[in-house]
């Protein structure tokens, strides 16, 4: 059965384009433009219908940092019960800073530095998902040298194509992630030698933005085929981390609903006697907010047309970097369409949130927004052309809350010197 659930929080009332009961026109106004707006309500009623539909597992649900990395973000889904899979120090600092407890955070990445390490065992985490031998033999002598046992899990390389953008599908052979498939055993007979370190779960994630479930599937089956081998050579695994990775709709993309997604993964890890992590960022965090924008100008250049808005790819970079297409919704309701580009400022031809499509035809002043910008947008967006980061709100009913605010102008050059030696 399939929840009943609303896929987001952003809705017409009088005519008006609201987050939750508050008028996206009030907080542009309010707040100015580009605006991140989340809806508190979407990003938790996501955590609770994902955690019903493992319910059975109970599994420890560490939301994936990097989708979305705001404090209020953070604490919003911690105070439900989510833990966090972080990827640096930076993100480990802010899962703790958000009250996430040390025992619901695994660090997972491809090239952690030993400062990165020696914070997680600091900290005291879950888990740590160890990609490459020699992660493994640093992580064992900081943590020997500390006096602690560091709980690992390798993630594995399971060779698996995860039919989704080449920039995000990342468990193929060819791919930088994960060790091996066919050198797993031995890791985990060396971890098992080795003081410090004690191997005890098992972890998988093979991309995102995933639309089917059969790469799951066979990820899972060769996890599982793994699993059998450790324990007939006497290794315990007691846990396996499934990784994120399943995507959502933006426009046209129908992807598999939470509940199946959760039926593959209940079916493999209970088969295998094993407890769950998850790692979901998109699924959480993207439907919970949209990228507020205000129409600077309008074009016309022969048949083509153009919006051009105050927000840029510097504000959502995907669909310069994954070719992503986005709902793009006026704030005034009845606002007629036409075929054409929106665009930013930036001087690159990268530079659209909509390209080739209907898209509302807003007149300047007008706002309009782009849906499915919770996550991996405001947590990619950069300064360049020197434009100062966008600020968030996060809506709760008719609370409006400033979780970050706009970035000033001289907080871009405050850490830049001109050296002495061209004058003052
Ligand atoms: N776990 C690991 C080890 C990951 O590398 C990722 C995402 C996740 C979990 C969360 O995956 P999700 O559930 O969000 O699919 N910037 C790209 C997405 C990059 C994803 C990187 N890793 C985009 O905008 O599509």
């Amino acid at each position: 059965m399939v929840e009943p659930t609303r896929e987001h929080a952003f809705s017409y009332r009088d005519g008006v384009l609201c987050a939750e009961a508050v008028s996206l026109d009030a907080l542009a106004e309010e707040h100015g433009t580009p605006l991140f707006v989340y809806s508190h309500d979407t990003l938790v009623s996501r955590f609770h219908r994902l955690r019903r539909a493992f319910a059975p597992l109970e599994p420890l649900i560490a939301y994936s940092v990097k989708a979305n990395p705001s404090l209020g973000v953070i604490r919003s889904l911690a105070r439900e019960g989510s833990g966090a899979d972080v990827v640096s120090v930076g993100e480990l600092e802010r899962a703790l800073l958000a009250g996430v407890a040390p025992g619901a955070i695994v660090f997972s990445g491809v090239g952690k530095r030993r400062d990165e390490l020696e914070a997680g065992l600091a900290a005291g985490i879950r888990c740590f998902n160890v990609e490459v031998a020699e992660e493994l033999e640093l992580l064992s002598q900081l943590a020997v040298a500390r006096g602690v046992v560091a709980p690992i899990a390798f993630r594995v390389n399971p060779d698996v194509d995860a039919k989704t953008h080449r920039h995000i599908t990342v468990g193929r052979k060819v791919d930088k992630f994960g060790v091996p498939f066919e050198q797993a055993v031995a890791l985990y007979r060396r971890a098992a030698e080795l003081p410090g370190v004690d191997p005890r779960g098992i972890d998988c994630h093979i991309g995102s933005q995933l639309t089917q479930l059969d790469p799951f599937r066979q990820a899972l089956a060769r996890i599982g085929e793994l699993v059998g081998t450790l324990r007939a050579q006497g290794l315990a695994i007691e846990w396996v981390d499934v990784g994120g990775g399943l995507g959502v709709r933006y426009r046209d993309e129908t992807p598999p609903t939470i509940e199946a997604y959760a039926e593959v993964v209940r079916d493999a890890v209970s088969a295998l006697g094993c407890q769950a992590i998850l790692e979901p960022g998109r699924i959480l965090a993207a439907p919970a907010g949209v990228l507020l924008t205000e129409v600077l100008y309008r074009k016309q250049v022969g048949e083509k047309r153009f919006v051009i808005v105050d927000a840029a790819m510097t504000d959502l970079p995907r669909p310069a970097l994954y070719d992503a297409r986005h709902d793009v919704w006026a704030v005034r309701e009845g606002t007629p369409l036409i075929q054409g580009d929106v665009v930013g400022p930036v001087c690159e031809s990268g530079d659209f949130l909509a390209r080739e499509e209907q898209v509302p035809d807003a007149q300047v002043g007008e706002r309009i927004c782009v849906l499915g910008a919770g996550a991996y947008c405001r947590s990619m967006t950069s300064t360049y052309n020197s434009r100062p980061r966008a600020a968030e709100v996060l809506v709760r009913g008719d609370e409006v809350h400033l979780i970050q605010r706009r970035e000033r102008l001289e907080e871009l050059w405050a850490h830049e010197r001109i050296p002495e030696f061209l004058g003052s």
